[in-house]
């Protein structure tokens, strides 16, 4: 075959056939179709789409480029979760230890940042010495003896995802229900879980913008998850604004720190009760989603969740003792606040453009090679709803030097809306798509 053949195909809006597809993920895993090929064909899908079946063996053809991970020797019923990606989301790293602690085994398999979104990979690695990157022997033995492991895509593991996530990250093709889909369930499916808990972004600062894109891509991610015999429960959820205070590495790391101690974050913590409460749930350790989640509160009021985090940081070489003692981690060169020059409430976020400052101040990559800067970032110091009056902080920008911190200023400035009238906040989850929304027989 040839790829250009398969991009002009694509192009003009045809349908590739499995064989075509899997020649063409091949190809590009073996180095016979190049990147500027995956792009053309990258940039093609993201504008005319693929059907149902292509999105399945496109997905099948990535989870099925490296190994499949068997962790069936491993006692429990194993459940990840995933984001589409967001601004400020932290959750993995509170959820991580509560569901782990729960007693329910967790094997997460986590990306980069991505577009303006960031990643739980660069949060992590802004632990010094917290190694990612783990063979996936020890990630196995992490597993059975921990209870939660966190690390990145390995070579073996869904490595055509690897590749194409970063490369869709600066070709301006990420917003693609199928690509979407392709990506974070080959992934999932090829690390071993049993049950998967989606988290579907909605708003300013998601991939997808409307409800109703979100609900599209949901029911994409829960209809092949579902179809491949995992257990699957999506929610789309509220990105209007960032979660919690912080956005940027090291800051978000703090955060989820403070979280575990007890601190009240309600729109972080709200949304990760949420989510860990389904996945204990759904491994069987609590009888109903709201069960799980009171589950969830008592791990973080106990301490329990604390002490596993502890375990598992640990356990990947991270220091903890910057995490029994976050302010030793120190803080990037310079700091400036953003004040109010009106008065009013906040009325919401360009979410999306807070991200996009994130970048400009090196806590996320502009090209794919980029090195990350752990300690910028951005403090959000009114949430939506709140009022503010001229003088008062909205964000504090910690920066490297005083040129980006000034740019960044400049940018943030930009997107906060100061409303006359309290605005109604939405509620962080939106709604549920499980095997009930889709009609999928039930088996429990
Ligand atoms: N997360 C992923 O793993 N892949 C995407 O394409 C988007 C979010």
């Amino acid at each position: 075959m040839n790829p250009v053949e398969l991009i002009l195909k694509k192009r003009n809006k045809g349908t590739l056939t499995p064989q075509e597809l899997n020649w063409l993920i091949t190809g590009y895993r073996d180095g016979l179709v190049r990147e500027y090929q995956m792009s053309a064909f990258l940039m093609a899908v993201y504008f005319n789409g693929m059907t149902r079946e292509e999105t399945l063996t496109l997905t099948r053809c990535m989870m099925e480029s490296g190994v499949i991970l068997d962790l069936s020797d491993i006692p429990g019923f194993k459940v990840d979760k995933h984001s589409t990606g967001g601004v400020g989301d932290k959750v993995s790293l509170i959820l991580a230890p509560i569901v782990a602690a729960a007693g329910v085994p967790v094997p997460m398999i986590s990306g980069r940042g991505l577009g303006h979104t960031g990643g739980t990979l660069d949060k992590l690695e802004s632990i010094p010495g917290f190694n990612t990157g783990l063979s996936l022997d020890t990630y196995r033995r992490q597993l059975r003896e921990t209870g939660a492991v966190l690390i990145g895509q390995t070579k073996d593991l869904a490595p055509v995802d690897k590749e194409m996530y970063g490369l869709r990250d600066v070709t301006g093709t990420v917003e693609s229900i199928p690509l979407i889909s392709g990506s974070i369930m080959s992934k999932k499916l090829a690390e071993g879980i049993d049950g998967l808990v989606l988290d579907v972004k909605t708003g300013t600062g998601a991939f997808m913008k409307t409800l109703e894109d979100s609900r599209a891509l949901a029911n994409s991610l829960v209809s092949i998850g579902l179809g491949f015999g995992k257990e699957t429960i999506a929610y789309i959820t509220n990105m209007n604004e960032p979660i919690g205070y912080e956005v940027g590495n090291w800051l978000e790391v703090r955060e989820c720190i403070d979280c575990m101690n007890g601190a009240p974050v309600p729109d972080l913590m709200d949304l990760t009760h949420h989510l860990s409460g389904t996945m204990i749930y759904l491994g069987k350790k609590a009888g109903s989603v709201e069960e799980g989640i009171d589950l969830s509160r008592k791990m973080i009021e106990s301490g329990k969740a604390m002490d596993k985090w502890l375990e598992i940081v640990a356990a990947q070489g991270g220091d903890i003792s910057v995490i029994k003692n976050p302010a030793s981690r120190g803080q990037a060169p310079v700091q400036v606040q953003v004040k109010s020059s009106g008065s009013g409430f906040i009325g919401g976020f360009d979410s999306r453009e807070i991200g996009m400052t994130g970048i400009l101040l090196k806590a996320g990559r502009m090209a794919k090679d980029d090195v990350i800067s752990p300690l910028t970032g951005i403090t959000i110091h009114r949430k939506t709803g709140e009022p503010v009056s001229p003088g008062d902080v909205l964000f504090t920008v910690h920066a490297d030097s005083e040129k980006t911190a000034s740019e960044a200023v400049a940018r943030l400035i930009q997107t906060v809306e100061i409303a006359p009238a309290k605005p109604e906040k939405l509620p962080m989850i939106l709604e549920t798509i499980d095997r009930n929304t889709l009609n999928f027989p039930s088996n429990r």
